[in-house]
């Protein structure tokens, strides 16, 4: 993708969620809560949620260091209002180049922002560099086979970026992960009536939106 296009869609991206935030900020999927949960462990000291947006997930879970990373100014003000995220470092920058020191980090996650960024590669070497060996990834992905992902790209104006499980399995194994747990969520679009419940038949599998990966550096 040309550097000019990026830069115009991040543009895009910063104003869709400033203008949304207030919103976003009421939103949390118990799931993603109890997902966290079954993988933190008591050596899990540092975590650092990528594209944390107004905090929603960061707040809600209970551990000793936490790190947000957001584009979204407006965003990141109402999460550090928030009672959760008091000693957090909140930080306002990209994904694909974070300002945290290598191996410092042992948990990592993020939900429903990965798409919003055109070079997932990137974002994923970085988490790579700043987990420590043995560190856990939750990363929300969104499936491009999705009747779900066409009609958001022609519904919301923000850009956004889907990838096959194929690519993901690859790109996480090329970066050194290995591959604990995915989860298939959602066959319809959200509004039209909750559906986030996990996916077990193979067909419909192949064509939910979300691909929840839990993987960890070797
Ligand atoms: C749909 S919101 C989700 C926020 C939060 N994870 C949640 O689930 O409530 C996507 C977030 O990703 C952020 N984002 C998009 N591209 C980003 C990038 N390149 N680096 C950091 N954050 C980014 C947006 O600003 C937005 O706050």
């Amino acid at each position: 993708m040309k550097q000019a296009r990026i830069s115009s869609d991040v543009e895009k991206t910063v104003e869709y969620y400033d203008k949304l935030a207030d919103g976003y900020s009421k939103i949390l999927r118990p799931w993603r809560i109890e997902l966290l949960e079954k993988y933190f462990t008591g050596r899990h000291k540092t975590v650092l949620e990528i594209g944390c947006g107004t905090g929603n997930y960061l707040a809600a879970i209970n551990v000793d260091k936490k790190i947000g990373i957001d584009i979204s100014k407006k965003s990141l003000q109402i999460a550090k209002k928030r009672k959760g995220l008091k000693t957090a470092r909140l930080i306002h920058g990209f994904a694909e180049d974070l300002p945290i020191k290598s191996n410092s980090v042992d948990f990592v996650f993020s939900y429903s922002a990965l798409y919003n960024m055109p070079d997932q590669r990137k974002v994923i070497n970085e988490i790579k560099r700043v987990l420590r060996s043995g560190g856990v990834a939750v990363l929300e992905f969104q499936n491009m086979y999705s009747p779900v992902s066409m009609h958001s790209k022609l519904l919301f104006d923000v850009p956004q970026y889907f990838m096959s499980e194929r690519e993901i399995n690859k790109v996480l194994k090329e970066e050194g992960f290995d591959v604990i747990d995915i989860q298939h969520r959602q066959i319809i679009p959200g509004y039209l009536a909750p559906n986030d419940f996990r996916v077990e038949l193979p067909l419909l599998k192949n064509i939910c939106l979300k691909l929840i990966y839990v993987v960890r550096k070797k």
